[in-house]
């Protein structure tokens, strides 16, 4: 038996175990398994010894909110993902070693690869400054290059100012292409991502003004993390406004397959199938 887990709290919610289950079973590896797994803080530690426990049979674990960042004291090894983000969301075994890896921000990356392919210059504004935000800059740095700039804006600014911080041990450009703005706000760019957890039920509103974004129409992307529900204020305004849009489905689905990629090598399809599972 292989054994697959997702730890967080709370963990209801997650649909990780369908779609990995459905994986499981197209591939045919017939004795693989993931379920979920709801843990309190204090339970982490003993939980990471039962990953190493051979007799368990555990072979990878996706973590999620509230532990991408309290698990690394627990893990041997980080990635070239997880340690400059400071988040893990997928670890996997080598050489008898666990390691911490991060496929958030390289499938976030992927969602947006073809958007930029017009632009020279790639202005971005990046709204939260929560767990997933490290990620999203991280490939945000990647993507816009010496001539773009990342305007960040949080509603509690001193994490905002630790974002930078971060944000600019990404990248080494002198001055930094990273800028913080007072929350409201808003300024021109390309692309508009909400990273809050602002949207989550329908009559919750960041209360930005994006009235200016009516004349830009579709050269701004509205780009919302939230995939559940499908259309959040943010994104049905920019819908009304003629914007370009997009949900965190894809990001969440392309993060799943690239982590089931690390723990079989198996290049898994996006199929219909999967996509209902997460519609
Ligand atoms: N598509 C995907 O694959 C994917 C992956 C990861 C996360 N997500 C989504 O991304 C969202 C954020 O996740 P997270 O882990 O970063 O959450 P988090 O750590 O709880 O951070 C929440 C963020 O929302 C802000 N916020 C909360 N209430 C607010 C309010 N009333 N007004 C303005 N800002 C507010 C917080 O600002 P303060 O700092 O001021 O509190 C913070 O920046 C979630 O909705 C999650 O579903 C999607």
């Amino acid at each position: 038996m292989n054994r697959y887990f997702v730890i967080g709290n709370p963990i209801g919610h997650s649909l990780s175990p369908q779609i990995h289950n459905y994986w499981f079973k197209k591939y045919k590896l017939k004795t693989s398994n993931y379920e979920k797994r709801k843990l309190e803080e204090k339970e982490l530690e003993k939980f990471v010894r039962e990953i190493r426990d051979k007799s368990q049979s555990i072979n990878g674990v996706n973590v999620t909110v509230p532990y991408k960042k309290k698990i690394i004291p627990f893990l041997d090894e980080l990635s070239n993902t997880s340690l400059p983000t400071q988040s893990v969301n997928t670890i996997f075994k080598k050489d008898g070693k666990l390691v911490g890896h991060n496929t958030d921000t390289t499938a976030f990356e992927e969602t947006l690869k073809q958007f930029f392919l017009d632009y020279k210059e790639r202005h971005i504004l990046l709204i939260g400054a929560g767990g997933v935000a490290p990620s999203v800059l991280f490939a945000l740095c990647r993507l816009v290059g010496r001539y773009g700039k990342i305007y960040l804006m949080n509603r509690s600014k001193s994490k905002a100012i630790d974002l930078k911080k971060m944000g600019n041990t990404f990248n080494t450009f002198e001055p930094s292409n990273i800028e913080l703005l007072d929350w409201g706000k808003v300024p021109d760019v390309h692309l508009v991502i909400n990273t809050t957890s602002i949207g989550l039920t329908n009559e919750e509103n960041l209360g930005l003004d994006f009235t200016k974004y009516e004349k830009l129409k579709e050269k701004t992307l509205f780009y919302d993390l939230i995939y559940n529900p499908k259309e959040t204020n943010f994104i049905i305004d920019a819908k009304k406004r003629g914007n370009k849009i997009m949900n965190g489905k894809m990001m969440f689905l392309l993060q799943a397959k690239y982590a089931f990629q690390k723990w079989t090598g198996i290049d898994a399809e996006l199929d219909d199938e999967i996509i209902k599972i997460v519609d």
